[in-house]
């Protein structure tokens, strides 16, 4: 579709049709647009110049707010410097700077870290790693991954393999074919649990009875997001991740946590290893490592991850068999370092740590509604979840999403669940103008 010409003065076309945009409705998409073409600070602003504030942090990526010159100048000074280096068996400066920072970030004993561009291709790297890993150990017949029920694990094939969200699959059925799932920790018993519900560690066990029934010793790894964010914001019960760690120690499995979401600083803590005291043995991150302003992923790797792996590689040869032509891209490099350091100067986890009582309150003040079938959150991340249309699950937040849009919040849906994760610079005014909005669009569906 065309848009009219008074939508269109700022923008270099006046046609959608050409672009096939990701997860999204396009033929609705283009017979009624929504366009952001400004952002600053907690504000987006659309197609008709109207004000819209942004309750999602983009896609949960924008932790330090948007527009933030700092991380643009120091693009801009990179690209001048040295816009592209070849990765492969060449270096140069701001990688190694970076990959120190955030070792310094994560917890011990995550000394190494592997660049990507992505989430999806943070997925599939770790993957890879645990492969290279146990096959350094002669323990090549650990095939077999777990993942979870509801788990989202990005995209790309490996990612889509751990997936556990049936729309993600169906259309695409030839997968990794190794992959078996374990149940996700929804409970709707305990629904309006604020925090980890208590009642639920024993889904763990799922794992064990999956050793039991293929051999422990043919798992290869077990891939989890601490918190579930794709579908909604699913906090894990109490005691829930340390009986999975406990379960792959007695098997030799690898811990995975999928932190492209939880972390740095979204539960209060760097990582949400932190956050629930429970240490993996790799970590996947992505989305806030830039802020959001170019595109940038990586995996952390234990001493023992890394170690096996290289140790294994005769002489001069190369250990790891696997990177992307933009690993520890320049300029993503140099927006990762003036990010970092954002969030360093302006003590922005322990920000959000303290702001998250007052976000969560705010979350549950809209439990009076009827429409609201659950509200769940964890440090600045909630799910709203309502009450799925006769027959049409997801119909509902696909409108609401957009009645929101309409209504001046940006609100990023996943089914009939709002994922409510502002950025941490948010001010409690900017917290009731997003609850606001979502009370009174909720309240009119
Ligand atoms: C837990 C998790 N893993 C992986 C991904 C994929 O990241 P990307 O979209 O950057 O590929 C996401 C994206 O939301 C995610 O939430």
């Amino acid at each position: 579709m065309n848009l009219p010409a008074a939508s269109t003065a700022s923008l270099a076309t006046n046609s959608l049709e050409q672009h096939w945009m990701p997860f999204t409705a396009n033929r609705d998409f283009k017979a009624s647009p929504r366009l952001i073409t400004r952002s600053e600070g907690m504000y987006l602003w659309n197609q008709n110049g109207e004000r819209l504030i942004d309750g999602s942090s983009g896609l949960f990526n924008v932790a330090a707010g948007h527009g933030r010159r700092e991380i643009a100048d120091a693009v801009h000074a990179q690209m001048l410097q040295n816009d592209y280096t070849a990765p492969f068996q060449l270096g140069q400066p701001a990688s190694f700077a970076l990959a120190a920072k955030l070792c310094g970030l994560l917890p011990e004993p995550f000394n190494h870290v592997f660049f990507t561009n992505s989430g999806s291709e943070s997925v599939d790297t770790a993957l890879k790693m645990v492969m290279a890993y146990h096959r350094a150990r002669g323990q090549s017949q650990r095939l077999r991954f777990v993942s979870r029920e509801r788990a989202y694990h990005g995209v790309n094939i490996g990612g889509v393999s751990l997936s556990g969200m049936v729309r993600n699959r169906e259309t695409f059925p030839v997968v990794m074919p190794s992959v078996v799932t374990i149940r996700h920790t929804w409970d709707p018993d305990q629904a309006f649990t604020r925090g980890q519900p208590e009642r639920g560690a024993e889904l763990a066990d799922d794992l064990q009875r999956h050793c039991e029934t293929y051999g422990g010793a043919t798992i290869a790894a077990v891939f989890v997001e601490p918190i579930a964010g794709s579908t909604g914001t699913l906090v894990p019960p109490k005691n829930y991740l340390e009986r999975l760690r406990a379960i792959c120690d007695r098997h030799g499995i690898l811990l995975v946590f999928d932190e492209v979401i939880t972390g740095f600083g979204r539960l209060g803590a760097p990582f949400a290893a932190d956050a629930f005291g429970v240490m993996p043995d790799i970590i996947t991150m992505a989305k806030a490592l830039t802020n959001g302003a170019i595109p940038m992923g990586a995996v952390a790797a234990s001493d023992e991850v890394y170690e096996t792996v290289t140790n294994a590689a005769e002489g001069t040869a190369i250990e790891f068999f696997h990177g992307y032509t933009y690993s520890g891209h320049p300029a993503a490099c140099a927006a990762g370092l003036a990010t970092l350091r954002i969030y360093e100067e302006e003590g922005l986890f322990k920000r959000a740590a303290d702001m998250s009582a007052y976000f969560l309150d705010a979350i549950w003040s809209l439990r009076d509604l009827s429409v609201i079938r659950d509200l769940r959150g964890y440090g600045m991340m909630a799910g709203v979840e309502v009450f799925p249309e006769d027959g049409k699950p997801g119909a509902r937040g696909n409108e609401l999403q957009k009645r929101l849009f309409w209504n001046g919040c940006h609100v990023k849906w996943t089914g009939d669940t709002a994922i409510v994760a502002p950025s941490f610079v948010a001010e409690r005014a900017h917290i009731d103008e997003i609850i606001d909005c979502l009370r009174r669009t909720l309240d009119d569906i």
